[in-house]
């Protein structure tokens, strides 16, 4: 009888190995938006709500790790990093930033920490890490934002802290700002101005997010503020671990949410999506000559069938293709929120039509869509 056990055993343990040992022989050469997307060791990429950022060659996939079931869209374990050199075999570097044991920690387990970013900052050689942070048994009242640290980009990451941007200071306005987006004091213009006077004194309310670092190497960074109703464009201090207080208000009082920065020929572009929690809605982007405004709304860069949902997705990133100048990749999440851990991904390519930039859904591609 326990001779049968052990071959049994023994059997599962070489099936085991022969699983992984064929995964690693595998290659990947295409994306296939909305499929499973294993990684190195054959299990499913767990970095949701995620960015990128290429170093020396490497591109390292930072996201939300999320857990089976509901409770998945609690941070129960951190953010997740993987490593790749041409985007389709993505290697699990481990839990870049984990979160706390210590229940009186800002990123205690069971917080929120949602969106992360990482930048490299050239003048101090330091990888950043911004994300949206809420504090734990909080919801989603909290609406702070965290930063961490780390001289490697696969991390540890050590956290620094986490506020509310901007306490007591006034929005900046590029020339030719419409009235309309300024904000008044004296009779609030819409229930956004409301809640941007009630936070003014401890600080803006940030959630959804993005970092874009511009090519004189000055980063901003982006969120959902104001009950989410407008989102704020903020410059970071040279370091990139404080806010400056210089900061615009972008689409007021129509409650963009999971914005991503790109630039092309010297014009800033911005996807986005609206606001209705886990559930999809219509992409959105946005489009400017200066990093301070004014940005134009553009309307849904998704065509085709399935684009008034964004394709069931949400944007998250949008990545310049390597080696392919001028070409970008629409990162979007799937989110499963009863089971968080199945989200999957969806990248697709941006197509620029003159002025106008397009993303249309393809069930299997390559980066050959790209002109050399
Ligand atoms: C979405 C947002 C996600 C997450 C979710 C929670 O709108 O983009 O990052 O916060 O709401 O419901």
């Amino acid at each position: 009888m326990s001779k049968k056990i052990n071959f049994i055993a023994g059997f599962m343990i070489f099936s085991l190995m022969l699983n992984s040992y064929v995964w690693a022989q595998q290659t990947n050469t295409s994306f296939t938006p909305g499929k499973i997307w294993k990684d190195d060791k054959g299990v499913h990429i767990n970095a949701h709500g995620g960015g990128i950022v290429e170093h020396k060659g490497v591109y390292y996939w930072f996201g939300e790790h999320k857990i089976e079931g509901e409770n998945g869209n609690t941070a129960q374990v951190g953010v997740h990093c993987y490593s790749s050199k041409d985007l389709y075999n993505w290697k699990d570097e481990g839990i870049a930033l984990p979160v706390s044991e210590d229940l009186t920690s800002d990123i205690a387990k069971g917080c929120i920490l949602e969106r992360p970013k990482v930048v490299y900052n050239k003048k101090t050689k330091k990888f950043v890490m911004w994300f949206h942070l809420e504090l734990l048994g909080k919801g989603y009242a909290a609406a702070r934002s965290g930063v961490a640290v780390a001289d490697r980009p696969t991390g540890p990451y050590t956290f620094i802290k986490s506020y509310r941007p901007n306490p007591g200071k006034m929005p900046f306005y590029a020339e030719g700002t419409a009235d309309k987006d300024k904000v008044n004091c004296e009779t609030p213009a819409n229930k956004s101005d409301g809640f941007f006077y009630r936070d003014l004194p401890g600080g803006q309310m940030a959630r959804d997010m993005t970092v874009f670092v511009d090519d004189d190497g000055k980063a901003y960074h982006i969120f959902s503020s104001e009950e989410n109703f407008t989102l704020h464009l903020a410059e970071l201090t040279p370091d990139y671990l404080g806010h400056t207080g210089r900061f615009i208000r972008i689409y007021v009082g129509q409650q963009t949410e999971a914005p991503a920065l790109f630039k092309k020929n010297g014009v800033y572009y911005m996807v986005g999506s609206g606001c209705t929690g886990w559930a999809p809605n219509p992409a959105r982007w946005f489009k400017a000559s200066s990093i301070w405004g004014p940005w134009t709304y553009m309307g849904n860069p998704c065509q085709g069938e399935g684009a008034k949902l964004t394709y069931g997705g949400q944007s998250t990133h949008v990545l310049p293709v390597p080696g392919k100048k001028g070409e970008f990749i629409f990162m979007a999440d799937k989110w499963e929120p009863k089971n968080a851990i199945d989200g999957r991904y969806l990248w697709l390519p941006i197509r620029f039509e003159n002025d106008k930039i397009t993303i249309n859904w393809l069930d299997q591609w390559d980066l050959s869509v790209f002109k050399k």
